[in-house]
């Protein structure tokens, strides 16, 4: 998930190396490493920690033309030296690093395992190079090797190999982004642009299932049966400082456009349509299910917020009272905890002090923890009974948005999972498809994105937004709230539709701006007149809603249809972008606001 470079040619390629690990630091990681062709070895260099560590080894500085590098964004295994990339084979001929999921490496594990192959870390990663030697055992052929045992592989992967057996560096990918850079008598190999953008501006971009060999001199190009096929050359008029961020302003945006991935990846290796849901490492029997009698969904802020929306789907599915709150306040509340509850921590960083005590106190009364985090090795998955990562990749700005996703997307997936099993059955199969849709569908709302833009541009001098909702339509309108206030410093307020009226609405006047969310056909009517109530008061109404609504009145964002426990997902990506662009129009520093920090390890 984090970050690829490979260089080949006539320069020492440790430097080129490393500047380029340097140039991909943004993405986020807990480890690097490189290695190098060394004199018909493969000569690896790794550390947990940053780039520099690398940097400052004296012993990198060789003659080698030909080299691989890795930053690690931990997934299986902690970040440990032992875990860091490059990872070579049982017989030191092949050194691979790769980024993303190996969804199948247990069996693949267990099968090498069977094979006499032993194992030195606990990456999903370290099959690869096992399988290719495997393979090459078998055909004595670098490249059929290679394309055998990615072909294997399932999940997403960019994967690099070098071996002192060829004399280029092979190629592939799937799900993962991956370019390669021609240069002159030397070609580089990056997952993002701005990592090899100092020293050329052609690329040829990967398809899935491709491989390549890249050589100093020639890059030959494969589909997935080995024939050799034509690429064309893209030149990318990028400027450096604009390619940092992968050409997006900042991060907070790129992390939206990286809102399909990360559900894919939340999605990964657990959920297909006509199976049962998967969680591997959560050993939760039928006998134990039933036995819990409620279930407590605890974190703060955008993760609190996902929380409610799990809520609604364990509620529904699997019919256990399930009681949100809020980590701070947690302890300071009576709770009938024991053995028969069960407690989920939502929290992104997997840090946060407030819902790593709240653990505690729930864990010391007896209470089956599980925590939902996104940073593997995070202090929370010490202290749970279980964990599931969601797999979102690195979150740098404060503001949460693919975290919030794919925590949506985890909750639920956990709730069939407990259906399933309460059931003993498979089912649910229209959810899951329509899960499995969710990262098309959030592409394509961000295909045209001129609408929330506009609407930015006219609302980002209000002084209050208000926003309502009824179900789980108030869930999106509290976290369209808070994004919009955490970035753009707007006074915001989040209402269920149906206590405006108890006191809120005093508050509405000529120009009041307020956002209705309306994904649910049940309760849209209720809905549809607490906000022509405001209406009648002079309120300009933005409506987000994925029923067909004519209605002058109102500014109307249409989002696609989904079954009404997923629609979260869906109705959060034009807030995300509207707070987004209002932030812009006033300048914000949208990646840092003011006061909050990423990760809020104080109480
Ligand atoms: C989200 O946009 C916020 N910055 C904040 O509410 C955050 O979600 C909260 O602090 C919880 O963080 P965590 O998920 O890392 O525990
Ligand atoms: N899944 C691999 C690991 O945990 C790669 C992670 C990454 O993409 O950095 O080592």
């Amino acid at each position: 998930m984090c970050g690829i470079v490979g260089y080949i040619g006539n320069k020492n390629s440790s430097s080129i190396l490393i500047k380029g690990l340097e140039a991909l630091e943004y993405r986020g990681y807990d480890s690097a490493g490189i290695a190098l062709i060394d004199n018909d070895k493969i000569k690896v260099y790794k550390e947990k920690g940053r780039v520099k560590e690398i940097r400052n080894n004296n012993d990198i500085d060789i003659d080698s033309h030909i080299g691989i590098a890795h930053t690690r964004w931990a997934t299986h295994g902690m970040p440990s030296k032992e875990n860091a990339h490059p990872h070579l084979d049982n017989s030191g001929l092949f050194g691979v690093v790769h980024n993303g999921i190996i969804e199948n490496y247990g069996e693949l594990k267990e099968f090498l395992q069977n094979k006499g192959y032993e194992f030195k870390s606990e990456t999903d990663t370290e099959v690869i190079p096992n399988l290719i030697h495997y393979y090459y055992n078998i055909k004595k052929d670098v490249k059929e090797a290679f394309n055998m045992a990615v072909s294997e592989l399932k999940g997403s992967y960019a994967i690099l190999l070098i071996s002192p057996l060829i004399k280029g560096i092979y190629v592939a990918k799937l799900s993962s982004p991956l370019v390669i850079g021609k240069g002159c008598k030397e070609n580089f190999i990056a997952s993002d642009i701005p990592a090899i953008l100092e020293y050329t501006k052609e690329f040829y971009f990967l398809e899935d299932r491709e491989i390549a060999l890249v050589g100093d001199d020639k890059i030959t190009f494969y589909n997935s049966k080995l024939e050799e096929i034509n690429k064309d050359i893209k030149v990318i008029e990028w400027d450096k400082t604009a390619a940092d961020k992968n050409g997006y302003d900042d991060y907070m945006l790129k992390e939206i456009y990286d809102e399909p991935r990360a559900v894919k990846e939340t999605l990964a290796g657990r959920i297909r349509k006509d199976e049962k849901i998967n969680f591997p490492n959560l050993n939760i029997t039928k006998e134990q299910l039933n036995t819990i009698n409620k279930i407590y969904i605890v974190a703060c802020g955008t993760a609190m917020h996902a929380g409610l929306v799990g809520k609604k789907a364990l509620e529904e599915l699997t019919n256990i009272l399930t009681i949100v709150e809020v980590a701070s306040e947690f302890r300071y509340n009576k709770h009938i905890i024991d053995h028969n509850t069960l407690c989920i921590f939502v929290s992104q960083s997997g840090e946060t002090a407030d819902t790593i005590a709240a653990l505690k106190l729930a864990r010391d009364k007896g209470a089956i923890t599980i925590a939902i985090t996104n940073v593997i090795g995070s202090s929370i998955t010490r202290e749970a009974l279980y964990t599931i990562l969601t797999h979102a990749g690195p979150e740098i700005a404060v503001a949460s948005t693919k975290a919030y996703v794919s925590q949506v997307v985890a909750l639920i997936s956990l709730a069939i999972y407990f259906k399933e099993i309460i059931d003993d059955k498979k089912e649910l199969d229209n959810l899951k498809e329509q899960l499995l849709e969710l990262p098309n569908l959030i592409d394509k709302l961000l295909d045209d994105t001129t609408k929330y833009q506009q609407i930015a541009k006219e609302i980002y001098q209000e002084k209050d937004i208000f926003y309502i909702g009824r179900g789980n339509d108030y869930n999106i309108a509290l976290e369209g709230s808070l994004k919009l206030k955490e970035i753009s410093y707007i006074h915001s307020e989040a209402y269920p539709a149906g206590e405006l009226k108890h006191g809120p609405i005093a508050l509405i006047e000529e120009n009041t701006t307020v956002f209705g969310i309306i994904t649910n056909e049940d309760i849209a009517e209720k809905t549809f007149s607490n906000l022509q109530e405001v209406i009648s008061r002079g309120a300009k109404v933005i409506l987000v809603s994925n029923l067909e609504v004519t209605n002058k009145k109102m500014n109307i964002i249409n989002i696609p249809q989904v079954d009404n426990l997923l629609a979260p997902v869906v109705a959060i990506i034009p807030l995300q972008i509207i707070a987004y662009y209002i932030a812009k129009e006033k300048g914000i520093d949208v990646d840092k606001p003011r006061n909050l920090a990423k990760s809020v390890t104080v109480e």
